[in-house]
């Protein structure tokens, strides 16, 4: 955990159920950018999320729901958290003199009782980027991943993207996410190579 994020998880979830309304994850200001608050996803975050569907990169790199989709997609983030394998945060930001707005995703999943590995995944809205959103977010969720789930058997958390994403690539090295191997394109879905990096517990 780098000094820039911070756990603020509100009591001790049971390692196969995290109570949805029991997580809310903090990451600090930056000199230039201010703090986030991270929850689990919720009604509030259609509007906010459907407006994202058209940027390219978005479209290209992450899974995000087309715009008439946003409310099923939330409610579908909503019922996989509740059934315990895949944990979606919102990422709001939180400046001291304006409400916090929606400004990216991270997910947490593949969690098993007994699985040493599970997966991560991250975005940021176009008009956030930049400013360090994706690895100060990041680095709250993996915190919060290991504290919740290494007693169940979590020792690393792996990141994939694909070779020509050189933002997410800096997003896994900022966050401790050392690259570990080149991944072998699989079409049609993954066309190129992409890169491994894993955090270990320790
Ligand atoms: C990859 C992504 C999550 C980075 O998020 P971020 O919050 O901008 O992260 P950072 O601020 O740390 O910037 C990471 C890199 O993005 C690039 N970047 C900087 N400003 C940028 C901007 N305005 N627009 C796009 N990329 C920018 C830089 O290469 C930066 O690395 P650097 O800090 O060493 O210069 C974001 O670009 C994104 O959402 N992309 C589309 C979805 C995606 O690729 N998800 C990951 C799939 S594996």
């Amino acid at each position: 955990m780098t000094d820039g994020a911070r756990l603020a998880a509100i009591g001790t979830p049971p390692y196969d159920r995290p109570m949805i309304a029991s997580v809310v994850l903090h990451a600090d200001p930056t000199p230039h950018a201010p703090g986030l608050v991270l929850r689990p996803w919720c009604a509030d975050d259609v509007t906010a999320l459907a407006g994202m569907s058209h940027d390219p990169a978005l479209r290209r790199w992450a899974n995000l729901p087309a715009e008439g989709e946003a409310p099923r997609w939330v409610r579908d983030q909503e019922r996989d958290w509740a059934a315990g394998a895949r944990f979606g945060f919102a990422v709001l930001e939180a400046p001291l003199d304006a409400a916090a707005r929606l400004v990216g995703g991270v997910v947490l999943k593949e969690v098993a009782p007994g699985e040493p590995t599970a997966e991560v995944g991250y975005w940021t809205a176009p008009g956030a980027r930049g400013r360090g959103v994706a690895p100060r977010a990041l680095d709250a969720v993996t915190a919060w991943a290991f504290a919740t789930f290494r007693a169940g058997g979590l020792e690393r958390l792996h990141l994939l993207h694909q070779v020509d994403n050189a933002a997410s690539c800096r997003v896994a090295a900022k966050s401790g996410y050392a690259f570990d191997r080149v991944l072998p394109a699989f079409p049609p879905a993954f066309p190129l190579d992409g890169h491994l990096h894993i955090r270990r517990t320790r």
